[in-house]
């Protein structure tokens, strides 16, 4: 097996070009048929841009997710999965394949960004002066620049890839590589529809999980005739990477599909069909999937001829998804958008709630199903963490897992509840999310361990490549960890965020925006959550400063942060001014008393974690004192006081000279 040609020409036909290329036929081969039944290439309302365009784009479409998800698979398996031979070099081979799936990318994008502006427009592209218009357009034209913004994302990624050649360095290109299918979520379908914010959630999760998927299979069938002994191990990481990838874009299509479909008496339409069809097929790649996994958990894939018929049957299965996938971002889906679009919806993407009283505030729910998933997924993989440790009877504080868990209720509570449903339309419910973002939800979080439990619980990898444990302890031990939990550093990140986001336009920005939106969460998390683990964290990371000076700078940071509660208090002058008045909402009358009720909030609020936080850093104080004097009288016990012994000699000994020189 290791090395030796194998008598099946499958081996071969994967390790080369030839599988994605075969996946991009077989994806074709469905997907015209289903594109001519299903109106995918029906000319749009605006005009017909000609066949060209109608045809041109699913073709383009299926080329750029599959190069997409090759560039990604390869670099994420050189870079997370393959262990590297003393001799061989997979990681360049995979690096250099993926600098020309890449390239293949970046094509797809600027011909799809060429052809889509005739598709907007209704014209043809040999129309006279068509690039003018096209280049004149780009940026004013969300498509066409979102479009531009994925050619940058690629045209970066591909120096990068030529490059790396590290498991860190690919690492970064892979995290670069999955960036740049962001502009691809907010594109399609899930830019007109109600719940916008669901929709590029969605289709955002299942671009995702399926370059993974789809793209760490092929990856690891173009290295095929390089693994050689590594290949049983690359297969078994795979394949828990496939369990993952299977769920999400299992999860996020049915999401996507509720967004876009809207009820299942809906499912006899022709985009509802297609979505059927897709279920099916995944349901028949799990079935796969499932059988591999017993197969390779039992015997484990000892040569390419086996990989290669276990993968060359899900490829199969993928093309046609990916075929029908394409040709669904294309078909008009049966959920049509609602005329009557209050301002609310065309301003935050979402209805006008319920007027605001405190039963709203504790009732009131939307989903936002980003924020949701990260919590599921933050609680599920602690508890398992957690499973694990008392499984092979270490302990592990039960309150620990209450306080992660009431953690990531609270940030779920203020993300989908009450203050994130009113917090998008007044400010001073806006004021309650944030704090409790930046300050409530930290405090919880940080006391639960979730590091020191992951490094615990997590198993070592031995041959030296990047897992789960190891890539933790890179970011702990990174330098840039050690800057940002820095209590300086947190502690003027804490402040300076309050002043740069209030008084720029980043308000509009996140109050407008779902990438805003989700910006300003993920950012006042992490920034309270670096200031908080700078003061009481427990976990691994750089050593802690003195409490005294902790304690300082917690004081520092409180009395900042009244001034911003005080400014915005007295302020005369409005915060987001043509968002809210333009939104005009009925039951807040007066938009500067909302706004200075949103700095007594800041203030007030912010005042309590500001306590529990104070009492915190004393009982670790107390507790690094005691712990101190513990330790110093055990060595004491074991060296009969020698430190004393020797402090006293020393003072005689100045004695005894000042007594001489006088
Ligand atoms: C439960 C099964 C699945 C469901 C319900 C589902 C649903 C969807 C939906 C609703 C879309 C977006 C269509 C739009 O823009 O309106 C989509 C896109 C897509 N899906 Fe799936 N899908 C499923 C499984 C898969 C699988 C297994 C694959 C491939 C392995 C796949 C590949 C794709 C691709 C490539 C796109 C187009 C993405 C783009 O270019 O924007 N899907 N899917």
């Amino acid at each position: 097996m290791r090395g030796m040609p194998s008598p099946s020409p499958l081996p071969r036909l994967l390790g080369g070009w030839g599988a994605p290329v075969l996946m991009f036929v077989i994806a074709l081969v469905v997907a015209v048929p289903a594109a001519a039944l299903s109106g995918a290439t029906t000319p749009v309302v605006l005009g017909d841009a000609g066949a060209v365009v109608r045809w041109g784009l699913p073709l383009v479409g299926i080329l750029h997710d599959l190069a997409a998800a090759l560039t990604i698979g390869l670099l994420f398996v050189a870079a997370f999965l393959v262990p590297e031979g003393p001799s061989s070099d997979r990681r360049g081979t995979a690096a250099r394949a993926a600098v020309g799936s890449a390239a293949v990318w970046l094509v797809t994008v600027v011909v799809g960004w060429y052809l889509s502006f005739g598709e907007l427009a209704g014209v043809p592209p040999n129309t006279p002066g068509y690039l003018g218009d096209l280049w004149a357009a780009t940026w004013q034209l969300e498509f066409t620049r979102l479009m531009a913004i994925e050619a940058i994302a690629v045209a970066v990624l591909l120096p990068l890839a030529a490059w790396a050649r590290t498991k860190t360095a690919l690492a970064w290109a892979a995290v670069l590589a999955l960036a740049s299918l962001a502009p691809a979520a907010y594109s399609g379908h899930s830019a007109g529809t109600v719940g916008h914010e669901t929709a590029v959630t969605a289709l955002g999760l299942h671009l995702v999980g399926l370059s993974v998927w789809v793209g760490g299979l092929l990856a690891i069938g173009l290295l095929l005739p390089i693994l050689g002994p590594a290949l049983p191990i690359t297969v078994q990481r795979f394949s828990t990477v496939a369990g993952w990838a299977f769920a999400m874009v299992a999860v996020s299509g049915v999401l996507f599909a509720s967004v876009t479909i809207g009820s299942p008496t809906r499912l006899g339409t022709s985009y509802g069909i297609i979505v059927l069809l897709k279920v099916g097929l995944l349901l028949l790649l799990g079935v796969a999937g499932y059988l591999q996994r017993r197969a390779i958990v039992a015997r484990g894939v000892d040569s390419p001829r086996r990989f290669a018929w276990m993968a060359s049957g899900e490829l199969v299965l993928m093309s046609l998804a990916v075929g029908l996938g394409v040709v669904l971002t294309r078909t008009p889906p049966p959920q049509s958008i609602p005329k009557d679009r209050d301002i609310a919806l065309s301003l935050t993407g979402f209805p006008m709630p319920q007027p605001w009283d405190w039963g709203q505030m504790l009732t009131a729910w939307r989903v936002d199903w980003l924020f949701a998933f990260a919590a599921l997924t933050a609680v599920g993989l602690y508890a398992w963490g957690v499973w694990r440790l008392r499984r092979r009877g270490d302990s592990w504080p039960w309150w620990r897992l209450l306080v992660w868990v009431l953690g990531w209720g609270l940030l779920v509570y203020v993300t989908n509840g009450g203050p994130g449903v009113y917090g998008k339309v007044m400010f001073s419910i806006h004021m309650v999310e944030h704090i409790a973002l930046m300050m409530a939800v930290p405090i919880l979080l940080v006391p639960a361990q979730p590091i020191t439990l992951a490094l615990r619980a997590l198993p070592k990898r031995r041959d030296k490549t990047l897992g789960p444990r190891e890539l933790l302890l890179a970011v702990v031990h990174s330098r840039w960890a050690t800057f940002f939990v820095n209590p300086i550093v947190a502690g003027t990140m804490f402040f300076a965020s309050l002043v740069a986001f209030y008084w720029s336009g980043l308000l509009d920005w996140a109050l407008t925006t779902h990438t805003g939106h989700v910006a300003m969460v993920v950012h006042f998390s992490i920034t309270g959550y670096a200031f908080v683990w700078a003061l009481i964290g427990r976990d691994p990371g750089p050593p802690k400063w003195q409490a005294p000076f902790r304690m300082l700078v917690l004081i520092a940071t409180l009395a900042a942060h009244a001034f911003f509660g005080l400014a915005l208090m007295q302020g005369a002058w409005l915060l987001a001014p043509e968002f809210y008045k333009t939104l005009a909402v009925p039951w807040v009358p007066d938009l500067l008393v909302d706004q200075q009720l949103g700095g007594a909030i800041a203030w007030g609020i912010g005042e309590a974690p500001t306590l529990v936080l104070m009492m915190l850093v004393a009982v670790d104080w107390m507790q690094r004192d005691s712990r101190e004097s513990i330790r110093y009288d055990r060595k004491a016990a074991r060296d009969d006081e020698a430190e004393l012994r020797a402090y006293n000699a020393r003072l005689q000994q100045l004695a005894t000279h000042d007594r001489r020189s006088t």
